[in-house]
């Protein structure tokens, strides 16, 4: 028997004797991004820690809860904190809780993070929309046995953040007054911030904002069929960008600073979705 997918499907049963609330779109909230909860009319909070089999966030600034609630008149499931390779899991382990939010009903799966940013006009307090991306030497999420009854052994990857979820997010953007910018965004392992030649290295790839998170769980979750889309918030200039050294202190101080249009952006965003995609 797949390993995985009896994780899994313990961890559902455990949800299921919980709830039976089916939410329409899980968001992922990074680092410093918690605070968006308080946008949501909570129904219900669920610690990982009670659900069997699931990794618990051990990362500072990561609460490490699921929060059931609504958005407007959509249902959604947030992750209040995200578990991150680094911290030593699976990388298969490490996206249970995105395929889990899935088979709790959930068509949608909104990613945000926070990361190190070198796109050109950027600054802290950036926020980009995610329009692809790069894995550097971390695992795929996919490897081992396919989980034949959710996806393909080898999935197509030309359009993992859906275009019809990035419209939406641009037109709110600009109803809001967010000068939006996009670009592709690059999940290293960490704990270690990168260098100077490694940002270089970024940078002639193409790459716009890196982090510690995100790609893994969108391959994922787009294996198993959802729409993906992300948003990164660029809470430092990666190094050699900025004079400044990379500190946990300055991610959370730029994540605070900008609150309030992350918070704006990412519902009307949501709320869009429910009404035009999902008909909520
Ligand atoms: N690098 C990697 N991850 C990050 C950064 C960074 O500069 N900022 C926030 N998360």
């Amino acid at each position: 028997m797949n390993q995985v997918y009896e994780k899994l499907m313990k961890a559902y049963a455990c949800y299921q004797e919980r709830t039976d609330f089916r939410p329409e779109v899980a968001l992922v909230l990074g680092s410093g991004l918690g605070g968006f909860a308080k946008e949501v009319d909570v129904r219900m909070t669920l610690p990982y820690a009670q659900i069997e089999g699931l990794p618990v966030s051990t990362a500072p600034g990561h609460t490490g809860q699921f929060v059931l609630g609504y958005l407007g008149e959509v249902p959604v499931v947030l992750m209040q904190g995200r578990v991150h390779y680094y911290e030593g899991y699976e990388i298969t382990d490490v996206v249970l809780p995105e395929r889990l939010m899935c088979l709790m009903g959930a068509k949608v799966l909104f990613l945000t993070n926070a990361a190190g940013g070198f796109g050109d006009g950027f600054s802290p307090g950036t926020l980009m929309m995610i329009t692809d991306h790069i894995s550097l030497f971390v695992p795929n999420p996919l490897r081992g046995p396919n989980l034949d009854a959710f996806g393909l052994r080898f999935p197509d990857m030309t359009q993992v953040y859906d275009l019809k979820l990035r419209q939406v997010i641009r037109e709110a953007a600009d109803r809001e007054g967010i000068d939006l910018k996009e670009g592709v965004y690059a999940q290293l392992p960490g704990p270690s911030f990168e260098t100077p030649a490694e940002i270089r290295m970024l940078k002639m790839l193409g790459v716009s904002a890196c982090g510690m998170s995100t790609v893994a769980e969108a391959i994922a979750a787009h294996h198993m069929g959802m729409r993906v889309c992300g948003i990164s918030c660029i809470t430092n200039m990666a190094a050699g960008f900025s004079t400044r050294k990379q500190t946990q202190e300055e991610v959370y101080e730029t994540a605070d600073r900008v609150g309030r249009d992350f918070c704006n952006l990412v519902r009307e965003s949501v709320i869009t979705i429910g009404r035009q995609i999902l008909n909520v």
